[in-house]
């Protein structure tokens, strides 16, 4: 998400400092290019050395040590970056920033500052609860400008409270949360996508289910892919696998449940990919309370009953929904894949070979074939399903320019 982000970086004077310098380390590991400017009593905590030597860069702290003619160099830090993050972000730099004063390098910057600016404020718990401070951050936050809410903890005073710095790993969250939500260049900006992930459980009883060896990973790899892609994405899952916060996350185990959870959801959407494997067949009379030994006899007769097609429904409902199935066989795979590309009314299929080691269920690399409704095939040879991920988003975006 940083990969070739100009970031200008803006550090102002609080112990936290030196907690920035691994900050902007991260960035730049991220493949962000970093412009870091301080403020004179930053300087004081860690020297303008440190980040110019990690940063490969000169520093900015004078506003009048114009070393070059024909640049003015603090309209020009604040022109050339994407985005602008002041870390940590002092009580006096917002008040600064929420009332539009430019008495240093930093805060003119800041107010010639036109694309997005990322603050994280840090200090002590009476400074930043003061109503003084509150109302600044949150004129800031009325404007547009996303602050960081700091943690609660020990502080630098040697007592408990709120102002301490966050770690780093929640700010490059926040962080690039933020800029998803500021990107309108990214192709699925603006649309409502749900992908349905891992293997539906139908219960016996309350210890006891059917399932199937799908671990989730492809469909929570599609679901990642589209969020970096810009989607609104809503994940309807079976998995214990993580998910980025900023995905909308349906946590459900049996078919009906995740048959429920797309059907109310459907009317709303643009795209449905479904990576699920979902069950064909349900427990007809699941029992209420564990089954005993004696019981046994009932499980070596269990009574079945079939389970909602949840992709056929939706296909016979779809209006201007881009519908994608996936085809998991062992035999005939692209024959079959096609056949249920017509059978559920889909726009695209991915055909996923299953039964092998090394792909499909349950591993990180999978292999498929992608077919369009017009039966235009793209084979994708074994790759990561990150890759997968985003190789069927591309042919996604692709027919979508194609249709519209
Ligand atoms: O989760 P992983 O371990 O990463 O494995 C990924 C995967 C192999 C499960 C995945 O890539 C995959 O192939 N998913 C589809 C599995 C499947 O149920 O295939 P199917 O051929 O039985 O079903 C065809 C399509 O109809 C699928 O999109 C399925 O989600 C959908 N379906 C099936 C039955 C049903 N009752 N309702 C449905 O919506």
């Amino acid at each position: 998400m940083l990969k070739n982000k100009k970031i200008a970086l803006y550090v102002t004077g609080g112990i936290a400092v030196y907690k920035v310098v691994d900050l902007m380390r991260s960035f730049i590991k991220n493949g962000a290019q970093v412009r870091v400017a301080m403020t004179d009593s930053a300087t004081k905590f860690v020297t303008p050395m440190t980040f110019q030597i990690l940063s490969r860069h000169e520093v900015y702290v004078d506003t009048f040590s114009e070393n070059n003619p024909a640049h003015v160099s603090h309209v020009d830090l604040s022109d050339w970056a994407d985005i602008s993050i002041v870390a940590p972000a002092t009580a006096n730099t917002i008040g600064k920033m929420a009332y539009g004063l430019a008495d240093n390098f930093v805060t003119s910057a800041l107010l010639a500052t036109a694309s997005p600016i990322f603050v994280v404020p840090a200090m002590n718990t009476d400074m930043f609860e003061n109503p003084a401070t509150q109302e600044n951050i949150q004129t800031l936050k009325n404007r547009g400008v996303y602050v960081v809410d700091p943690d609660t903890g020990f502080l630098a005073e040697g007592y408990e409270g709120k102002g301490r710095y966050p770690e780093n790993e929640r700010i490059l969250e926040e962080l690039e949360n933020f800029i998803m939500t500021k990107d309108m260049t990214l192709p699925l900006r603006g649309y409502k996508i749900l992908i349905s992930a891992g293997g539906t459980k139908e219960r016996i009883d309350p210890v006891r289910y059917i399932t199937n060896d799908s671990s989730g990973k492809m469909g929570h790899a599609i679901a990642e892919a589209a969020y970096q892609y810009g989607a609104e994405v809503t994940l309807v899952t079976t998995s214990a696998l993580n998910a980025s916060k900023a995905i909308e996350r349906v946590q459900v185990d049996s078919a009906k449940a995740m048959f429920e959870a797309i059907d109310e959801r459907f009317d709303d959407l643009d795209i449905l990919i479904m990576a699920a494997a979902v069950s064909d067949y349900g427990v007809a009379h699941p029992a209420t309370s564990k089954m005993k030994k004696e019981d046994y006899s009932k499980l070596l007769n269990i009574e079945l009953k079939e389970n909602p097609d949840i992709l056929k429904t939706m296909g016979q409902k779809k209006k201007n929904q881009f519908l994608v199935g996936f085809a998991a066989e062992t035999d005939h795979l692209e024959e079959y894949a096609v056949k249920k590309l017509a059978e559920k009314n889909l726009d695209l299929i991915v055909a996923n070979e299953v039964g092998k080691e090394d792909t499909g269920f349950d591993s990180d690399d999978n292999q498929v074939v992608i077919f369009t409704k017009e039966h235009q095939r793209l084979e994708v040879q074994k790759t990561k399903k990150t890759e997968i991920a985003r190789r069927l988003l591309d042919k996604i975006i692709e027919e979508l320019d194609h249709h519209s």
